[in-house]
Protein backbone atom coordinates (compact mmCIF):
# COMPACT_ATOMS: atom_id res chain seq x y z
CA UNK A 1 0.00 0.00 0.00
CA UNK A 2 2.54 2.37 0.82
CA UNK A 3 5.16 3.40 3.19
CA UNK A 4 4.55 6.44 5.55
CA UNK A 5 6.94 8.51 7.59
CA UNK A 6 4.58 9.45 10.88
CA UNK A 7 6.88 12.69 12.14
CA UNK A 8 5.65 12.57 16.33
CA UNK A 9 4.54 9.25 16.18
CA UNK A 10 4.77 8.31 19.62
CA UNK A 11 2.53 11.23 20.72
CA UNK A 12 -1.02 11.22 21.81
CA UNK A 13 -2.60 11.64 18.18
CA UNK A 14 0.25 10.43 15.78
CA UNK A 15 0.15 7.11 17.90
CA UNK A 16 -3.47 6.56 17.08
CA UNK A 17 -2.72 7.33 13.35
CA UNK A 18 -0.32 4.77 13.42
CA UNK A 19 -2.68 2.07 14.54
CA UNK A 20 -4.96 3.41 11.98
CA UNK A 21 -2.43 3.26 9.26
CA UNK A 22 -1.40 -0.35 9.91
CA UNK A 23 -5.51 -0.79 9.98
CA UNK A 24 -5.74 0.23 6.28
CA UNK A 25 -2.58 -1.73 5.32
CA UNK A 26 0.16 0.80 5.14
CA UNK A 27 3.62 0.63 6.60
CA UNK A 28 4.66 3.00 9.35
CA UNK A 29 8.39 4.45 9.88
CA UNK A 30 8.35 6.12 13.56
CA UNK A 31 10.30 9.54 13.90
CA UNK A 32 10.06 10.90 17.57
CA UNK A 33 12.50 12.98 19.61
CA UNK A 34 10.43 11.91 22.83
CA UNK A 35 10.39 15.48 24.16
CA UNK A 36 7.03 14.82 24.83
CA UNK A 37 5.91 10.79 24.93
CA UNK A 38 7.33 7.55 25.67
CA UNK A 39 8.62 4.83 23.47
CA UNK A 40 6.45 2.98 25.38
CA UNK A 41 3.56 3.85 22.49
CA UNK A 42 5.40 1.62 20.07
CA UNK A 43 5.05 -1.26 22.29
CA UNK A 44 1.16 -0.19 22.36
CA UNK A 45 0.55 -0.01 18.65
CA UNK A 46 2.44 -3.27 18.20
CA UNK A 47 -0.01 -4.89 20.74
CA UNK A 48 -3.04 -3.78 19.27
CA UNK A 49 -2.11 -3.98 15.41
CA UNK A 50 0.44 -7.36 15.60
CA UNK A 51 2.80 -5.36 13.31
CA UNK A 52 6.00 -3.76 14.92
CA UNK A 53 6.86 0.15 13.87
CA UNK A 54 10.72 1.33 12.63
CA UNK A 55 11.36 3.89 15.23
CA UNK A 56 14.20 6.82 14.82
CA UNK A 57 14.46 8.96 17.61
CA UNK A 58 15.64 12.33 16.16
CA UNK A 59 14.59 16.00 16.05
CA UNK A 60 12.99 17.05 12.72
CA UNK A 61 15.18 19.88 12.80
CA UNK A 62 18.33 17.77 12.43
CA UNK A 63 17.89 17.39 8.39
CA UNK A 64 21.00 14.73 8.30
CA UNK A 65 19.21 12.56 10.64
CA UNK A 66 15.36 12.90 8.93
CA UNK A 67 17.46 12.79 5.67
CA UNK A 68 18.58 9.06 6.36
CA UNK A 69 15.40 8.39 7.29
CA UNK A 70 14.51 8.79 3.77
CA UNK A 71 17.63 7.10 2.31
CA UNK A 72 16.81 4.20 4.45
CA UNK A 73 13.37 3.50 3.90
CA UNK A 74 11.17 5.01 0.62
CA UNK A 75 8.36 6.49 2.39
CA UNK A 76 5.68 7.70 -0.27
CA UNK A 77 4.04 10.40 2.41
CA UNK A 78 4.64 11.89 5.48
CA UNK A 79 1.87 12.66 8.25
CA UNK A 80 3.21 15.49 10.20
CA UNK A 81 2.30 15.51 13.71
CA UNK A 82 5.44 16.73 15.32
CA UNK A 83 5.23 19.92 17.48
CA UNK A 84 5.17 21.84 21.03
CA UNK A 85 1.38 22.17 21.29
CA UNK A 86 1.15 23.95 25.04
CA UNK A 87 -0.89 27.18 24.48
CA UNK A 88 0.62 29.21 27.63
CA UNK A 89 3.91 27.88 27.25
CA UNK A 90 4.04 29.22 24.11
CA UNK A 91 3.17 32.69 25.49
CA UNK A 92 6.27 32.29 27.72
CA UNK A 93 8.49 30.62 25.35
CA UNK A 94 7.64 31.94 22.33
CA UNK A 95 10.93 31.40 20.22
CA UNK A 96 10.81 27.66 21.32
CA UNK A 97 7.25 27.60 19.92
CA UNK A 98 8.60 28.99 16.64
CA UNK A 99 11.86 27.29 16.12
CA UNK A 100 10.40 23.71 16.93
CA UNK A 101 7.48 24.05 14.96
CA UNK A 102 8.25 26.02 11.92
CA UNK A 103 12.19 25.16 12.19
CA UNK A 104 11.39 21.37 12.20
CA UNK A 105 8.46 21.29 9.17
CA UNK A 106 10.91 23.92 6.99
CA UNK A 107 13.62 21.50 7.15
CA UNK A 108 11.01 18.43 7.01
CA UNK A 109 10.30 19.83 3.39
CA UNK A 110 13.38 20.62 1.85
CA UNK A 111 14.38 16.67 2.53
CA UNK A 112 11.11 15.54 1.39
CA UNK A 113 11.46 18.13 -1.60
CA UNK A 114 15.07 16.78 -2.36
CA UNK A 115 14.29 12.85 -1.18
CA UNK A 116 11.46 13.69 -4.09
CA UNK A 117 8.17 12.91 -1.81
CA UNK A 118 5.31 15.16 -2.47
CA UNK A 119 2.44 14.23 -0.34
CA UNK A 120 2.20 15.57 3.23
CA UNK A 121 -0.70 15.62 5.69
CA UNK A 122 -0.39 18.24 8.61
CA UNK A 123 -1.76 18.83 11.91
CA UNK A 124 -3.33 22.25 11.87
CA UNK A 125 -6.27 23.31 14.08
CA UNK A 126 -9.31 24.87 14.86
CA UNK A 127 -7.15 27.49 16.56
CA UNK A 128 -6.55 29.11 13.24
CA UNK A 129 -10.52 30.54 13.19
CA UNK A 130 -8.50 32.78 15.92
CA UNK A 131 -11.60 34.46 17.84
CA UNK A 132 -13.69 36.82 15.26
CA UNK A 133 -15.33 33.92 13.02
CA UNK A 134 -18.75 32.87 13.73
CA UNK A 135 -19.50 29.73 14.45
CA UNK A 136 -19.58 26.29 12.92
CA UNK A 137 -16.22 27.25 11.31
CA UNK A 138 -15.86 26.84 7.56
CA UNK A 139 -12.15 26.23 5.50
CA UNK A 140 -12.82 29.15 3.72
CA UNK A 141 -13.07 31.76 6.74
CA UNK A 142 -10.25 34.12 7.22
CA UNK A 143 -7.14 32.62 9.44
CA UNK A 144 -5.59 34.42 12.66
CA UNK A 145 -4.34 33.62 15.78
CA UNK A 146 -4.27 34.59 19.42
CA UNK A 147 -0.73 33.06 20.64
CA UNK A 148 2.53 32.13 19.45
CA UNK A 149 1.33 28.06 19.22
CA UNK A 150 -1.68 29.35 16.90
CA UNK A 151 0.55 31.86 14.66
CA UNK A 152 2.54 28.67 14.33
CA UNK A 153 -0.44 26.55 12.62
CA UNK A 154 -1.22 29.77 10.76
CA UNK A 155 2.21 30.02 9.32
CA UNK A 156 2.76 26.54 8.90
CA UNK A 157 -0.44 26.37 6.37
CA UNK A 158 0.79 29.60 4.42
CA UNK A 159 4.13 27.72 4.18
CA UNK A 160 2.26 24.72 2.56
CA UNK A 161 0.75 26.50 0.67
CA UNK A 162 3.32 28.33 -0.89
CA UNK A 163 5.77 24.98 -1.36
CA UNK A 164 2.62 23.59 -3.07
CA UNK A 165 2.68 26.43 -5.91
CA UNK A 166 6.18 26.37 -6.35
CA UNK A 167 5.84 22.83 -7.01
CA UNK A 168 3.24 21.06 -8.59
CA UNK A 169 3.85 18.21 -7.20
CA UNK A 170 3.39 19.17 -3.86
CA UNK A 171 0.34 17.42 -2.08
CA UNK A 172 -0.85 19.17 1.33
CA UNK A 173 -3.73 18.66 3.24
CA UNK A 174 -3.67 20.46 6.34
CA UNK A 175 -5.91 19.19 8.92
CA UNK A 176 -7.42 21.24 11.41
CA UNK A 177 -8.52 19.54 14.39
CA UNK A 178 -11.39 20.34 17.22
CA UNK A 179 -10.82 19.13 20.37
CA UNK A 180 -9.36 15.22 19.80
CA UNK A 181 -9.93 13.11 23.43
CA UNK A 182 -10.71 9.58 24.07
CA UNK A 183 -8.48 6.52 23.71
CA UNK A 184 -8.15 3.77 21.67
CA UNK A 185 -11.08 1.31 23.18
CA UNK A 186 -8.53 -1.40 23.95
CA UNK A 187 -7.32 1.06 27.00
CA UNK A 188 -3.79 0.90 26.03
CA UNK A 189 -3.03 4.18 23.67
CA UNK A 190 -4.25 7.04 24.98
CA UNK A 191 -3.67 10.82 26.05
CA UNK A 192 -0.18 11.31 28.75
CA UNK A 193 0.27 14.78 30.06
CA UNK A 194 3.02 15.67 31.58
CA UNK A 195 2.13 17.45 35.19
CA UNK A 196 -1.55 18.94 35.78
CA UNK A 197 -3.32 18.84 32.35
CA UNK A 198 -4.53 21.85 30.71
CA UNK A 199 -7.08 20.32 29.07
CA UNK A 200 -10.62 19.45 30.12
CA UNK A 201 -10.73 15.64 29.80
CA UNK A 202 -7.60 14.89 30.75
CA UNK A 203 -8.13 17.00 33.96
CA UNK A 204 -11.65 15.46 34.70
CA UNK A 205 -10.08 12.09 34.23
CA UNK A 206 -7.33 12.87 37.01
CA UNK A 207 -10.48 14.23 39.26
CA UNK A 208 -12.62 10.89 38.31
CA UNK A 209 -9.16 8.78 39.49
CA UNK A 210 -8.61 10.72 42.40
CA UNK A 211 -5.51 12.76 41.94
CA UNK A 212 -7.37 15.94 41.54
CA UNK A 213 -9.78 17.01 43.91
CA UNK A 214 -12.43 18.68 41.52
CA UNK A 215 -12.89 20.33 38.26
CA UNK A 216 -12.72 24.31 37.88
CA UNK A 217 -15.28 25.39 35.32
CA UNK A 218 -13.72 28.70 33.72
CA UNK A 219 -16.55 30.79 33.41
CA UNK A 220 -20.03 29.79 33.44
CA UNK A 221 -21.72 33.31 31.99
CA UNK A 222 -20.91 32.51 28.55
CA UNK A 223 -23.79 33.01 25.81
CA UNK A 224 -24.30 29.62 25.27
CA UNK A 225 -27.11 27.47 26.64
CA UNK A 226 -25.72 26.73 30.03
CA UNK A 227 -22.99 29.39 29.94
CA UNK A 228 -19.94 27.06 29.99
CA UNK A 229 -17.80 27.01 26.86
CA UNK A 230 -18.99 25.18 23.97
CA UNK A 231 -16.33 22.71 21.78
CA UNK A 232 -17.03 20.21 19.19
CA UNK A 233 -14.93 17.45 21.49
CA UNK A 234 -14.07 14.67 18.63
CA UNK A 235 -12.98 10.64 19.47
CA UNK A 236 -9.12 10.45 18.78
CA UNK A 237 -9.47 7.07 16.67
CA UNK A 238 -12.14 9.04 14.42
CA UNK A 239 -9.86 11.73 13.98
CA UNK A 240 -7.06 9.23 13.12
CA UNK A 241 -9.70 7.31 10.51
CA UNK A 242 -9.93 11.37 9.31
CA UNK A 243 -6.14 11.25 8.41
CA UNK A 244 -6.17 7.68 6.95
CA UNK A 245 -8.81 9.53 4.42
CA UNK A 246 -7.00 12.80 3.95
CA UNK A 247 -3.83 10.61 3.03
CA UNK A 248 -5.50 8.66 0.18
CA UNK A 249 -7.44 12.07 -0.84
CA UNK A 250 -3.67 13.37 -0.64
CA UNK A 251 -1.79 10.82 -2.70
CA UNK A 252 -4.49 11.59 -5.20
CA UNK A 253 -4.32 15.41 -5.37
CA UNK A 254 -1.79 18.23 -5.70
CA UNK A 255 -1.98 21.41 -4.18
CA UNK A 256 -3.09 22.64 -0.72
CA UNK A 257 -6.10 22.17 0.99
CA UNK A 258 -7.43 22.74 4.69
CA UNK A 259 -10.03 20.40 5.63
CA UNK A 260 -11.75 20.34 9.06
CA UNK A 261 -12.12 17.09 11.45
CA UNK A 262 -14.73 17.73 14.00
CA UNK A 263 -17.62 16.12 14.78
CA UNK A 264 -20.27 19.03 14.13
CA UNK A 265 -21.67 19.32 17.22
CA UNK A 266 -20.87 21.39 20.43
CA UNK A 267 -20.91 20.36 23.80
CA UNK A 268 -20.57 22.12 27.03
CA UNK A 269 -18.47 21.72 29.92
CA UNK A 270 -21.24 20.87 31.76
CA UNK A 271 -22.46 18.37 29.30
CA UNK A 272 -18.78 16.33 28.87
CA UNK A 273 -18.77 16.22 32.94
CA UNK A 274 -22.11 14.92 33.10
CA UNK A 275 -20.98 12.57 30.03
CA UNK A 276 -17.77 11.68 32.34
CA UNK A 277 -19.64 10.87 35.30
CA UNK A 278 -21.88 8.22 33.36
CA UNK A 279 -18.89 6.93 32.14
CA UNK A 280 -17.29 6.22 35.63
CA UNK A 281 -20.01 5.98 37.37
CA UNK A 282 -18.16 8.57 40.25
CA UNK A 283 -18.95 12.34 40.81
CA UNK A 284 -17.05 14.82 39.42
CA UNK A 285 -16.71 17.93 41.98
CA UNK A 286 -16.82 21.25 40.64
CA UNK A 287 -16.17 24.65 40.88
CA UNK A 288 -17.10 27.78 38.97
CA UNK A 289 -14.11 30.34 38.81
CA UNK A 290 -13.33 32.92 36.68
CA UNK A 291 -13.04 32.28 32.67
CA UNK A 292 -9.38 31.87 31.29
CA UNK A 293 -7.90 34.30 29.42
CA UNK A 294 -7.86 33.45 26.01
CA UNK A 295 -11.10 31.22 26.19
CA UNK A 296 -13.99 31.86 23.54
CA UNK A 297 -17.40 31.26 24.14
CA UNK A 298 -18.10 28.22 21.53
CA UNK A 299 -15.91 26.66 18.58
CA UNK A 300 -17.84 23.71 16.25
CA UNK A 301 -16.94 22.77 12.82
CA UNK A 302 -18.87 22.33 10.09
CA UNK A 303 -17.82 19.58 9.07
CA UNK A 304 -19.05 19.16 5.34
CA UNK A 305 -15.97 19.61 3.32
CA UNK A 306 -14.74 16.24 4.79
CA UNK A 307 -17.49 14.34 4.17
CA UNK A 308 -17.28 15.39 0.74
CA UNK A 309 -13.78 15.45 0.01
CA UNK A 310 -12.66 12.30 2.08
CA UNK A 311 -15.88 10.73 2.56
CA UNK A 312 -14.89 10.76 5.94
CA UNK A 313 -17.54 11.61 9.24
CA UNK A 314 -17.05 11.04 12.91
CA UNK A 315 -18.59 8.36 14.25
CA UNK A 316 -18.47 8.30 18.19
CA UNK A 317 -20.19 9.90 20.47
CA UNK A 318 -19.29 12.11 23.70
CA UNK A 319 -20.51 9.11 26.02
CA UNK A 320 -17.91 6.72 23.59
CA UNK A 321 -15.19 9.33 24.17
CA UNK A 322 -15.81 9.30 27.99
CA UNK A 323 -15.96 5.81 28.44
CA UNK A 324 -12.48 5.12 26.25
CA UNK A 325 -10.70 7.41 28.29
CA UNK A 326 -11.84 5.90 31.33
CA UNK A 327 -10.72 3.06 30.37
CA UNK A 328 -7.19 4.19 29.54
CA UNK A 329 -6.99 5.72 32.83
CA UNK A 330 -7.92 2.98 34.95
CA UNK A 331 -5.68 0.66 33.00
CA UNK A 332 -2.65 2.86 32.94
CA UNK A 333 -2.47 4.73 36.29
CA UNK A 334 0.83 5.86 36.13
CA UNK A 335 0.54 6.40 32.07
CA UNK A 336 1.91 4.85 29.63
CA UNK A 337 5.00 3.62 31.37
P1 LIG B 1 1.89 15.20 21.53
O1 LIG B 1 2.77 16.16 22.26
O2 LIG B 1 1.35 14.04 22.25
O3 LIG B 1 2.66 14.68 20.22
C1 LIG B 1 3.60 15.45 19.51
C2 LIG B 1 4.86 14.60 19.38
O4 LIG B 1 5.85 15.35 18.65
C3 LIG B 1 5.48 14.23 20.72
O5 LIG B 1 5.65 12.82 20.77
C4 LIG B 1 6.84 14.96 20.74
O6 LIG B 1 7.82 14.22 21.43
C5 LIG B 1 7.13 15.12 19.25
N1 LIG B 1 7.98 16.26 18.87
C6 LIG B 1 7.81 17.56 19.19
N2 LIG B 1 8.75 18.31 18.60
C7 LIG B 1 9.55 17.47 17.88
C8 LIG B 1 10.69 17.65 17.05
N3 LIG B 1 11.23 18.84 16.85
N4 LIG B 1 11.23 16.55 16.46
C9 LIG B 1 10.70 15.32 16.66
N5 LIG B 1 9.62 15.09 17.43
C10 LIG B 1 9.04 16.15 18.04
O7 LIG B 1 0.71 16.07 20.88
P2 LIG B 1 -0.62 15.59 20.13
O8 LIG B 1 -1.76 15.99 20.97
O9 LIG B 1 -0.48 14.20 19.67
O10 LIG B 1 -0.58 16.60 18.89
C11 LIG B 1 -0.05 16.23 17.64
C12 LIG B 1 -0.16 17.40 16.69
O11 LIG B 1 -1.52 17.80 16.59
C13 LIG B 1 0.61 18.65 17.16
O12 LIG B 1 1.18 19.26 16.02
C14 LIG B 1 -0.48 19.53 17.74
O13 LIG B 1 -0.16 20.89 17.65
C15 LIG B 1 -1.65 19.18 16.85
N6 LIG B 1 -2.96 19.44 17.49
C16 LIG B 1 -3.24 18.86 18.70
C17 LIG B 1 -4.47 19.11 19.31
C18 LIG B 1 -4.80 18.51 20.65
O14 LIG B 1 -5.73 18.99 21.30
N7 LIG B 1 -4.12 17.48 21.12
C19 LIG B 1 -5.40 19.93 18.68
C20 LIG B 1 -5.09 20.50 17.44
C21 LIG B 1 -3.85 20.24 16.86
C1 LIG C 1 -12.20 23.09 26.66
C2 LIG C 1 -13.28 23.84 27.43
C3 LIG C 1 -12.43 25.66 28.76
C4 LIG C 1 -10.13 23.08 31.48
C5 LIG C 1 -7.09 23.88 23.48
C6 LIG C 1 -6.20 24.76 22.64
C7 LIG C 1 -6.45 24.51 21.19
C8 LIG C 1 -6.35 23.02 20.86
C9 LIG C 1 -7.06 22.13 21.82
C10 LIG C 1 -4.28 22.53 19.81
C11 LIG C 1 -13.12 25.36 27.41
C12 LIG C 1 -13.03 24.58 29.65
C13 LIG C 1 -10.94 23.58 30.47
C14 LIG C 1 -10.58 23.18 32.83
C15 LIG C 1 -12.60 24.22 32.06
N1 LIG C 1 -5.01 22.56 20.84
N2 LIG C 1 -12.15 24.12 30.74
N3 LIG C 1 -11.80 23.75 33.05
O1 LIG C 1 -9.20 25.56 25.08
O2 LIG C 1 -10.85 24.46 23.51
O3 LIG C 1 -8.44 24.13 23.15
O4 LIG C 1 -6.78 22.51 23.17
O5 LIG C 1 -4.39 23.02 18.75
O6 LIG C 1 -5.55 25.27 20.47
O7 LIG C 1 -6.48 26.11 22.95
O8 LIG C 1 -9.50 23.03 25.08
O9 LIG C 1 -9.72 21.30 26.80
O10 LIG C 1 -8.44 23.40 27.35
O11 LIG C 1 -10.92 23.52 27.09
O12 LIG C 1 -13.70 24.73 32.32
O13 LIG C 1 -9.87 22.79 33.77
O14 LIG C 1 -13.21 23.46 28.81
O15 LIG C 1 -12.74 26.94 29.26
O16 LIG C 1 -14.41 25.92 27.39
P1 LIG C 1 -9.56 24.43 24.25
P2 LIG C 1 -9.56 22.76 26.63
Amino acid sequence: MGKILVTGGTGFIGSHACVSLINAGYSVVVVDNLCNSKVEALARIQLITGKQVRFYQADLRDEESIRQIFIDNKIDAVMHFAGLKAVGESVEKPLQYYENNIGGTVSLLRVMAKQKCHTIIFSSSATVYGCQNPVPYQEEMPVSATNPYGYTKVMIEQILRDVCKSDPRFSAVALRYFNPIGAHESGLLGENPNGIPNNLVPYIAQVASGKLDHVNIYGNDYNTPDGTGVRDYIHVMDLADGHTAALAYGMEHSGFTAVNLGTGTGSSVLEVIRAYEKACGRTIPIEITKRRAGDIAASYADAAKAKELLGWQAVSGLEKMCADSWRFTVQNPNGME
